[in-house]
């Protein structure tokens, strides 16, 4: 992990080198957060900067304002070696940086499915007529095609006299859970650039990545690209995921009304490598920072150049995510002998346990989640819902204050009529049916992410249902 830091030598090498860019990392959210600590950690001098107050100071104490794995770790042990340090001061990054990575949210619009570029625009306007001396500004947020040019505008506009600043693109892959390796050791990195002087600074400022690899005996590949396909890659790339998912997630709603088992039609499926066995995990869709926005920014910027055609099908994808979501809630209403009526399924007086608010395992966000929407349908639907969640109980209790939230989860479960596991956390998957069936009020359990083995929990007199699976168990 990334707290199997790099080795030794990796520290004499990278700091030794004659080149090196000092990095600033504008916006140290999940993503330039763990970019500003990991290429500190790569051997960079790094300055992390963000207008939330309450963000930098946490940082800067060495604490996190989010849970990502080894995080932690890295952010302190390079505060205390000096080479990271975050600001609110603009004037601070100006003077400090030679590269800029502007790393700031790009959400939906409250309007439209478009992007929000105004964090972009607010961060680029506030630091561009500050600068004193060349530098360079990459893009790493998620944005629409056509962007960097957009960037490039606001810098002739905003550049004071002859200073030499120009704009790159690098998009960036981060997985929650996972982003530290992902930015130590990413599976790909994509640079764009205009002029022979930004290429080469954009490179200076990701040598640390290849030194790591090499060092380790590995291969990054490198994509050198124009400022479109750079755009493009990361978005694209999200909804090519997406579709993955929604397509498995079609085939279950077959396998329901068949009897097949969706979970051994991916595993099939995947042995063609063509296909592969990733992202083919059926059950009540996809959720997240990412994916749902992108997919919707990507279809809105579509039809904006004319493509709303091509595009067209990502609506459907969206679709059938949001589909998963009914078919869980009325599954919930079939277990439980209650009626699916026209109004939607009726659920009054249950008391259904609901194991997972988080979007996925091993992290707190609950952005666009689908376990917590699920719960927070079945409460709609007249249910008195209790919510469980290793890490995401104060997130969740923030976003949906009506449901109830358990201590733990030999609590959450006592006295439900139908448990729900709808975030396969490994503590989830390794529930005792038998000791289990003893705190319930009945045992009925829905898989929402198929993580469970039906065989044991039939076994052991529970009711089980997945989602394109065992239909009649
Ligand atoms: C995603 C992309 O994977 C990452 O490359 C990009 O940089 C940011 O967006 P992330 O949002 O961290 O990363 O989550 P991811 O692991 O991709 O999962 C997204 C959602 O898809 C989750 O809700 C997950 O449960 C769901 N999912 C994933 C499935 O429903 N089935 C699968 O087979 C895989």
């Amino acid at each position: 992990m990334c707290s199997a830091n790099l080795p030794h030598e990796a520290e004499s090498i990278i700091t030794s080198g004659a080149v090196r860019p000092r990095l600033t990392f504008l916006g140290v959210g999940p993503l330039g957060g763990t970019y500003a600590a990991c290429y500190a950690e790569l051997g960079y001098e790094v300055l992390g900067y963000d207008v939330d107050e309450g963000r930098v100071e946490k940082f800067s104490a060495g604490e996190l304002p989010f849970h990502e794995r080894g995080l932690g770790e890295l952010v302190r042990k390079n505060l205390d070696n000096g080479r990271l340090r975050f600001t609110t001061d603009i004037d601070d990054v100006a003077e400090f940086g030679d590269v800029h990575f502007v790393c700031v949210g790009t959400p939906s619009r409250r309007d439209s499915d478009s992007a929000d570029l105004s964090y972009m625009e607010a961060c680029v306007t506030s630091l561009v007529p500050k600068l004193k001396r060349e530098a360079l500004i990459v893009g790493k947020s998620t944005v629409p095609v056509g962007t960097a040019a957009w960037v490039q505008q606001l810098i002739d506009k905003h550049a004071p006299g002859d200073v030499r600043i120009e704009v790159a693109w690098s998009p960036e892959f981060l997985q929650e859970a996972n982003a530290v390796q992902d930015v130590l050791r990413p599976n790909r990195v994509v640079l764009a650039a205009q002029t022979e002087w930004a290429q080469d600074l954009l490179e200076a400022a990701h040598k640390g990545v290849f030194e790591l690899a090499a060092q380790e005996d590995r291969e990054v590949p490198l994509v050198v690209t124009d400022f479109a396909t750079a755009e493009l890659v990361k978005v694209a790339s999200n909804a090519f995921l997406s579709t993955k998912i929604s397509f498995i997630n079609a085939m279950a709603d077959l396998c329901d009304r068949t009897g097949g088992d969706v979970t051994a039609l991916a595993r099939a499926m995947g042995f063609d490598e063509r296909i592969g066995h990733k992202f083919l995990r059926a059950g009540i869709g996809f959720g997240g920072g990412c994916l749902p926005k992108d997919l919707r920014a990507l279809a809105a910027r579509g039809r904006e150049l004319g493509a709303g055609e091509s595009m067209r099908f990502l609506s459907e994808i969206e679709d059938i995510n949001i589909g998963r979501r009914t078919r869980a809630v009325r599954l919930a209403a079939e277990m439980a002998d209650r009626s699916n009526g026209p109004a939607g399924p009726e659920l009054g007086g249950l008391n259904i346990t609901v194991l997972g608010a988080t979007f996925k395992p091993d992290t707190d966000d609950i952005r666009d989640s689908p376990a917590l929407d699920v719960a927070r349908r079945m409460s709609a639907g007249g249910a008195t819902v209790t919510v469980y969640d290793p890490m995401g109980m104060e997130n969740a209790r923030v976003a949906q204050p009506q449901l109830k939230y358990a201590q733990d989860l030999r609590s959450a479960v006592t006295g439900a009529d139908l448990v729900c596991v709808l975030t396969p956390w490994e503590e989830f998957r390794h529930l005792e049916p038998a000791a289990l069936g003893d705190l319930v009020a009945h045992r009925r359990i829905l898989d929402g992410m198929n993580s469970l083995d039906p065989q044991l929990w039939v076994n052991a007199g529970w009711q089980y249902r997945g989602m394109g699976r065992n239909a009649s168990a």
